[in-house]
């Protein structure tokens, strides 16, 4: 472990002059086979997510803490109009209200997470807020906005002229089906061990007015054990929410399991509690997972789950594994 360790520290240290001068390069994709398990990261991140990534690894060569990196991460697709799952831009719910949910973690076990918030671009930061100025862990709406408020936060109007568009196309066609979350899960390991984990989304599309995914709830959409491992979720959260996964996930880790392992174990439980969930592709989880010796893996329950992983200031994609 400790040669592990002094291999992140290094890395740290090394990767902001790497990017600065490559770019990014030696970004590439891959699929999971030629991934090798038990292979170390500093940074694992939902989906094709290379600008977020990037921002928490020069987050983290700049204050070597993890928080500060996944933060980062998470602020990238809040803040991106072409990301309909995320924050500013995200698609809103069948009343047109663009609600976000996201929740954070530290290595200590700290937390904070807002649901239902409305009109601030960055969910994770007042979720941050959260964790670090009040006895609390999680608050929602109306109490939410107007902590954000008093914290310095400034509303708003996060919805795109596109969402609108897609939202009243909707409207008339009333498809209230799943859909793709494409949720930002993010989780770092620093150079002293510290594992953290940030989890943000703008929900299901059209969603019931008030519905809550798992995003911003611990052990659902996001779970850290610094001790142990750390795990996020994207996809159906009311799949996530009934059966705990991250929460899961990490039990796994904490049995001696890899982080692929526990996050096969976790997607399993899925196929085990849901009749016919092998066959239904409208219902997609995916979980990526992280221990603290910086090993990773993700799993999914059915195909076209990627995850982004970050070594030396270079991304990666990979294609999930998935099924039972
Ligand atoms: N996984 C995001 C959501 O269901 O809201």
């Amino acid at each position: 472990m400790l040669n592990r360790r002094k291999f992140i520290a290094s890395s740290a240290l090394t990767a902001v002059g790497t990017y600065l001068f490559s770019k990014n390069a030696g970004d590439k994709q891959i699929s999971a086979d030629e991934e090798k398990v038990n292979d170390i990261a500093s940074i694992i991140a939902t989906w094709p997510n290379e600008k977020a990534t990037t921002a928490a690894w020069l987050k983290l060569s700049e204050t070597n803490y993890s928080l500060d990196a996944v933060e980062a991460g998470a602020r990238v697709p809040e803040a991106d109009v072409l990301d309909t799952s995320v924050g500013y831009g995200g698609y809103p719910d069948r009343d047109g209200r663009v609600t976000l949910d996201a929740c954070i973690m530290d290595e200590k076990g700290n937390a904070g997470s807002v649901v239902f918030l409305e009109g601030i671009m960055h969910p994770i930061s007042v979720a941050r807020k959260v964790m670090e100025k009040t006895p609390h862990v999680m608050l929602a709406g109306g109490g939410a906005l107007k902590f954000a408020l008093a914290e310095g936060f400034k509303t708003e109007n996060l919805m795109s002229d596109h969402a609108r568009v897609t939202w009243e196309k909707w409207l008339t066609d009333n498809n209230y089906h799943p859909g793709n979350h494409d949720t930002i899960g993010i989780l770092a390991v620093d150079a002293k061990g510290r594992l953290c984990g940030a989890c943000s989304t703008s929900g299901w599309a059209f969603k019931m007015n008030g519905r809550i995914g798992d995003s911003p709830v611990l052990g659902a959409g996001l779970y850290v054990d610094g001790t142990v491992g750390a795990a996020a979720c994207t996809g159906l959260g009311e799949l996530v929410l009934k059966n705990l996964c991250t929460f899961l996930c990490v039990e796994f880790m904490r049995q001696g399991k890899s982080p692929q392992e526990a996050a096969k174990l976790a997607v399993n439980r899925l196929f085990e509690k849901i009749p016919g969930l092998a066959n239904d592709t409208s219902k997609q989880v995916g979980i990526v997972a992280m221990n603290v010796k910086g090993e990773y893996g993700a799993w999914a329950v059915h195909d076209n789950f990627k995850y982004t992983i970050n070594k030396e200031g270079v991304n990666t994609v990979v294609d999930s594994k998935f099924g039972k």
